[in-house]
Order: structure tokens, then C-alpha cells, then sequence
């Protein structure tokens, strides 16, 4: 199979891989601009000074230990009218009570008209939020408190932004880097007028999406199902020899509930049910380019951000971009396995309120694993990572005695540099999913400098900071139950 290059400034475009993505064809691999070397996109969409300063966090900090309680760092939202004056009025209510804030953010409301607004402030005690929270009632729309908690004020200061529930994720659904209509000049698609009109509907699709809604159902038209029909054909005759045994177990039962077939590209909905009822993971439509960021911290939520577009049908083993087909093929797979659903989740988990410099080292674990990672099944090394598993071309040399393969050790990867333009001299390859979700939370305590642990509550759908005791006991509790049973289990077992 030769391999194709291209210029570094023809491989930009789109993608919804976290960094640095390759997107592979069938035999021909074509790379994405690196993602971590652009600017991670602010907090949308803007985000005002705050008045309070780390000085004043200290002091308060100071006071606090001083009298021997620590703060109790409260986040509370507000939807107010979108007019001037409106915040003028919040912000005097609170100077009234005293209240010095650690963060103000605005963000458009869903719906016209209004703003919401969420505000950091370390209370006395809960007293305090109560007197507070029934002073602002009166003079905003809706107010509730998102958390509270005492925590270390100061260092929660430098703590970037990051979801705590699935609907969060809406707030940067549409605050895309580069845009799924934008094609660059050499794109197959760039000098045809119908095929950019279509990516640009399909993009709009995504883009109206929230939380909650069904997903976009996508009439495909006979042409671009063709396509897929090729691509589908070319990759699943290698899998047998190639893909890991959780691919192949797999995918018979995507083409059994799902409508896999080369001749019907499935749907995102029927899809992400079956992700659902079999890992808890669910697809979103995305528009274009996430940030890493925002890529990696939707993972914590087993949620994948999915494109819903194809390739262009000129050159069926060729695109520039992540499409439906790197997506349904390559990725969706893995997701139906626990153990591989867990070990991307913890990457997820790690990724919440990281700093930029740990989201570039998860980012490119995340490289050589989800998109690039081999695997050792019994005396054979198999392919589970998206990019190789959509690209007819890599999945074969990624298994020769060409490239270097070394065992994966995360520390090792997150500091691995690669290559965009050609294929990998250097895989990573891991003795288990397991292992390698055990290996990624370690990697977090050890070597992410994160002032605080988060956990999944998958009842609630939401993620919870273990900062105070009372969370951590209630959290050691539900353990706690989970070993009587377990054990109880166990003795019904007779083992
Ligand atoms: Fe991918």
C-alpha cells in the first residue's frame, strides 16, 4: 500500500478527535492540523473580569483557617433579562450582603432574551447561602446553587471551567474551533457546490442540537450510502485477521441491531441506544472541531461526539477529517465493551478542570490508545484504536514487523512525540483494557497536579468533587454496600 502525505497546510480541517487527530481512509492515511498547537477555545462565551482577586481568596482563606473553618466554595446560578443594568442590580444586591465574588460567568441563555450567569463565592456556612440565595431571588429570574463545599479556596482559583452534568455539554456544542462546512482547497469536496451545501446542512443539524432531544436523523442519499458501501466492504474483509476480539464480537451485533450494512449507513439514534443499554455510553452530533478540552472532559460523561457527515464520493478511500464512517467503524465498536468503555471514561474523568499542560499529555494518551492503540490477545498482537481500525492501509502495517512496538506505559505515551504525516513509527500496546484504565487513573493521581478527585455518579448522570467529608462518606458508604452484596454474593457461591 503506498503512502500518501500531504502538505501540513492541506490537512487542517475538521475533526472531533481531542488532538493532533489522524483520520485514516482505507489505504491511504491523511492527517489533521494538530490540534493542541491551536489556542484552546475560552469559556463561551464571555467570561468577565472578576473583582475578586487571588489576594482576597488568600485573605479570605486566611481568615477562615484562622478562625479554624474553611470556606465553603459556592457556585450559584442566575438567569437574568438581557438588559442594561440588569447584573448592575444582582451585583449591588450582593455587595449589600457582603459577598465577595471568586468568579463571575455569563453565558447566552437558551432561550432569547436572557443571560445565565454562575458566580463563585466562599460562604461562612450554609446559613450564609440560604440569606443569600433568598436575597437574589428577588431580583433575578431562576437562581439555584449549583455546589457547595468546603475546599481550598485559593488553589480552586486556577481550576478551569468543566461540565458537571450532561447538559452542560450544550454550552460549547456550538463553539466549534473550525466548522464541518469548511473545507480546505485540495478537499475532495471543495470545488463541488452540492456536496459543501450538504456538509453545511448536516453541520446546522448538529449545531441545533441540545441534550435530550433525539438525534438528528440524517436521510442519506444513494450516493453517499455507495460510498459507505466501498469503505465498508475494503475494511471489514481485514478485520478477521486484524481487529482486536472485541471488535469482531461486536460488530455482528451492530449489524444485527443497528443496521450496519454496506448497504445503509446506520443512524446515530439506533446507535447510541445500543451503546446505551450495553455500556451506558451515548453519541452527540457535533458540528466541527472541539477543543481538546471539551472533547476530553464530554468522555468523563461516557458521551462520544460523533460526525454525521461522509467523505466525499469522489475518492471513497480518501478523507482529510473524521467521518461517519471513521466513526461507526472505528470507534463505535469499542464502546459497546465494558472494559474499554471505563478505561476512555477515566481519561474523561482525568480531563475535568485539568490544566492545559495535563490536557496535552491526556490528549496524546489518548493518541496511542483510543486511535492508535494495539493490543496483546493471547500470542497475537491485535488493533483496537479508531484510526487504525478505519484505515485499510495502517491496520496492515501496524501489525508487520515494520513499526516499533513497546508495551504502554501512560507516563511514557502522554511524552511520546509522533509523527502526522505518515504512519506511526511506534505503537503502544496494552496487555489489557483493564490494565490500562488502572494505568490511566494512576497516571492521573501521580503525575496531574489536580487539587481535588472527581467521581461519576451514573445514577445522576452527573460528576461530583469528593472535597468535603461529608461527600467522601457517603461515597464510602455506597462502597461499603456494594461489598456486602458483593461478598454476599460470593458466600451464595460457595466460593
Ligand atoms: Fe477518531
Amino acid at each position: 500500500m503506498s503512502l500518501r502525505c500531504l502538505p501540513r497546510s492541506a490537512l487542517s480541517v475538521l475533526s472531533c478527535r481531542p488532538a493532533r487527530v489522524v483520520c485514516h481512509a482505507a489505504n491511504v492515511r491523511i492527517v489533521s492540523r494538530p490540534l493542541l498547537s491551536l489556542p484552546i477555545l475560552p469559556r463561551p462565551p464571555a467570561v468577565l473580569t472578576s473583582r475578586f482577586h487571588s489576594s482576597q481568596a488568600a485573605a479570605l482563606h486566611d481568615v477562615n483557617r484562622a478562625s479554624g473553618s474553611a470556606p465553603l466554595r459556592t457556585t450559584i446560578y442566575f438567569k437574568i433579562v438581557d438588559k442594561v443594568g440588569s447584573l448592575d442590580t444582582v451585583l449591588s444586591e450582593l455587595r449589600k450582603l457582603n459577598v465577595s465574588l471568586s468568579r463571575i460567568e455569563s453565558r447566552p441563555c437558551r432561550t432569547k432574551g436572557f443571560y445565565d450567569f454562575f458566580v463563585d463565592f466562599g460562604a461562612r456556612d450554609e446559613a450564609q447561602i440560604d440569606n443569600i440565595c433568598e436575597q437574589l431571588r428577588e431580583v433575578v429570574l431562576e437562581l439555584q446553587v449549583v455546589s457547595s463545599g468546603s475546599t481550598d479556596l485559593v488553589a480552586m482559583q486556577t481550576v478551569p471551567w468543566f461540565p458537571r452534568k450532561k447538559s452542560d455539554m450544550d454550552t460549547f456544542a456550538d463553539k466549534v474551533m473550525e466548522y464541518g462546512e469548511e473545507l480546505d482547497a485540495d478537499h475532495p469536496g471543495f470545488k463541488d457546490p452540492a456536496y459543501r451545501e450538504r456538509r453545511a446542512q448536516i453541520t446546522e443539524i448538529a449545531k441545533t442540537y441540545r441534550y435530550g432531544s433525539p438525534l438528528p436523523h440524517i436521510e442519506y442519499t444513494p450516493q453517499e450510502i455507495e460510498t459507505w458501501g466501498i469503505v465498508y466492504n475494503q475494511l471489514t474483509s481485514l478485520y478477521k485477521t486484524h481487529a482486536c476480539r472485541e471488535h469482531r464480537y461486536v460488530l455482528p451485533l451492530l449489524e444485527h441491531n443497528c443496521g450496519y450494512h454496506p448497504n445503509n449507513i446506520p443512524q446515530l439514534e439506533d446507535v447510541s441506544r445500543f451503546l446505551k443499554e450495553s455500556t451506558g455510553w451515548t453519541l452527540r452530533p457535533v458540528m466541527g472541531l472541539l477543543s481538546s478540552r471539551d472533547f476530553l472532559n464530554a468522555l468523563a460523561f461516557r458521551v462520544f461526539h460523533s460526525t454525521q457527515y461522509i467523505r466525499h464520493h469522489s475518492k471513497p478511500l480518501y478523507t482529510p477529517e473524521p467521518d461517519v464512517c471513521h466513526e461507526l467503524l472505528g470507534h463505535v465498536p469499542l464502546y459497546a465493551d465494558p472494559d474499554f468503555a471505563d478505561f476512555s471514561q477515566e481519561i474523561g474523568l482525568a480531563s475535568l478542570g485539568a490544566s492545559d499542560e495535563d490536557i496535552e499529555k491526556l490528549a496524546t494518551i489518548y493518541w496511542f490508545t483510543v486511535e492508535f492503540g494495539l493490543c496483546r490477545q493471547g500470542k497475537e498482537i491485535k488493533a483496537y484504536g479508531a484510526g487504525l481500525l478505519s484505515s485499510f492501509g495502517e491496520l496492515e502495517y501496524a501489525l508487520s514487523s515494520k513499526p516499533q512496538k513497546v508495551p504502554f506505559d501512560p507516563h511514557k505515551a502522554a511524552n511520546t512525540t509522533y509523527p502526522i504525516t505518515e504512519y506511526q513509527p511506534l505503537y503502544f500496546v496494552a496487555e489489557s483494557f483493564k490494565d490500562m484504565k488502572e494505568q490511566v487513573r494512576e497516571y492521573a493521581l501521580k503525575y496531574m497536579r489536580r487539587p481535588f478527585v472527581v467521581r461519576y455518579n451514573a445514577l445522576t448522570e452527573t460528576v461530583e468533587l469528593l472535597d468535603t467529608r461529608d461527600k467522601v462518606v457517603r461515597y464510602a458508604n455506597g462502597i461499603r454496600g456494594d461489598l456486602g452484596r458483593l461478598v454476599g454474593a460470593i458466600e451464595k457461591l460457595g466460593a
